[in-house]
């Protein structure tokens, strides 16, 4: 079996932060979500992989990710030059596919229990395609999956503008070949793009074997910033805390991961937190489900419930910062002046709550 993980796409939801770099590299405690995706593909014995990338994020993706020496893998790399549709991506690497089945699996999706059930469940029946299913009140941002009384896919609409069902279709799709004839007679939606859920109506119309799989662990679609903290405190909640920074005249509390060079002066550290390398908390408090990035300066602040992206300042705040997604290179600082009067420069799409 083959992976093909999609890291192309616009990432218009989490912008300003992705004017500059792609969605599927911002961090859930200090790892690239899409790390989280290859390391579950990986362990479900999954080591050949193609990566769909885009023109504008692509170099940056191989950068951090690499040949796949450090998954255990063998990666590849296919150019998708316009954010054509989920369905386009399966298209374009058909060859790299060729009669294999494969696991799609969506580069921002984070599934916190791994794919090693699901895998082996489609491993071991002749299905054409899996699905998995995650029952939400509201999945209105997603694609969305009718089942009939036998518990088999009927329909799969993706976005529905009215309540159908509370199925989500995760972003994790296992398919036989029988997906080349879907996605190469599929016409592209209202929106442009050839949809991941129209392949898949395709094949139940077809009568292919289509099955649904319930998921009972956690998961999220990390399009947003909620979704990013959601992502961020799953995965501090069991991260094992090591403590490899310098500590002086601190306390830290609870779950706490400082990584190399870190250094924590006269502050308290209420996990589950992460300290990125060589980062510096100094007269600080950091509260929990916080993850600082590298080479970041925390000094006279209180943080929590948030995650600070590499070579970040926030100093002298006077109020808590929280349930925030701070990119990089940012500064935060008191403004000189009339004490009611913020002084900001900010990118467009920016947020900011006071
Ligand atoms: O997360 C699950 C949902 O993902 C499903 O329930 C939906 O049926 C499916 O359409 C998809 O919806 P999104 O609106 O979240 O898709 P998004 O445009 O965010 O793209 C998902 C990933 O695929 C993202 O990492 C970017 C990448 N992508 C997307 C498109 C459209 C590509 O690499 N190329 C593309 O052309």
């Amino acid at each position: 079996m083959k992976g093909l993980v999609l890291s192309g796409g616009k990432g218009t939801r989490l912008r300003p932060l992705t004017y500059t770099g792609a969605k599927q590299l911002v961090p859930v405690a200090n790892k690239p979500v899409l790390f989280y995706a290859l390391e579950d593909l990986a362990e479900a014995g999954i080591t050949e992989i193609g990566i769909v990338i885009s023109p504008e994020t692509g170099e940056q993706v191989k950068q951090e990710v690499g040949d796949g020496s450090n998954f255990g893998a063998r990666f590849t790399y296919i150019m998708q030059p316009q954010p054509l549709g989920i369905a386009h991506g399966i298209k374009i690497a058909q060859d790299f596919l060729g009669g294999d089945p494969f696991i799609l699996f969506l580069g921002d999706n984070f599934i916190r229990g791994g794919i090693v059930a699901q895998v082996n469940a489609f491993r071991a029946q002749a299905m054409d395609a899996q699905i998995i299913l995650y029952e939400m009140r509201d999945p209105s941002s997603m694609g969305v999956a009718v089942l009939n009384g036998e518990g088999r896919v009927e329909k799969v609409v993706e976005k529905p503008k009215q309540f159908i069902s509370p199925y989500a279709v995760i972003g994790i799709y296992m398919f036989g070949p029988s997906v080349f004839d879907a996605v190469n007679n599929i016409q592209p939606s209202a929106r442009g793009e050839l949809e991941i859920t129209d392949t898949i109506q395709y094949l139940v119309d077809k009568g292919l074997n289509v099955r649904a799989h319930k998921l009972t662990d956690a998961w999220v679609d990390t399009g947003r910033i909620g979704d990013m903290l959601e992502a961020n405190r799953l995965v501090l909640d069991v991260i094992p805390p090591r403590h490899d920074g310098i500590v002086e005249n601190s306390v830290l509390e609870g779950r706490v991961v400082l990584e190399a060079g870190a250094c924590v002066k006269n502050s308290k550290i209420r996990g589950p937190a992460i300290i990125g390398q060589r980062t510096v908390v100094e007269n600080a408090f950091v509260g929990p489900y916080t993850s600082i990035h590298k080479d970041c300066l925390v000094r006279h602040c209180e943080i929590e419930h948030s995650i600070v992206l590499e070579n970040s300042r926030l100093e002298d705040l006077p109020t808590r910062v929280a349930d925030s997604l701070i990119g990089r290179n940012v500064q935060i600082h008191r403004a000189e002046g009339p004490t009611k009067t913020v002084r900001l420069m900010l990118g467009d799409f920016s947020q900011v709550g006071l």
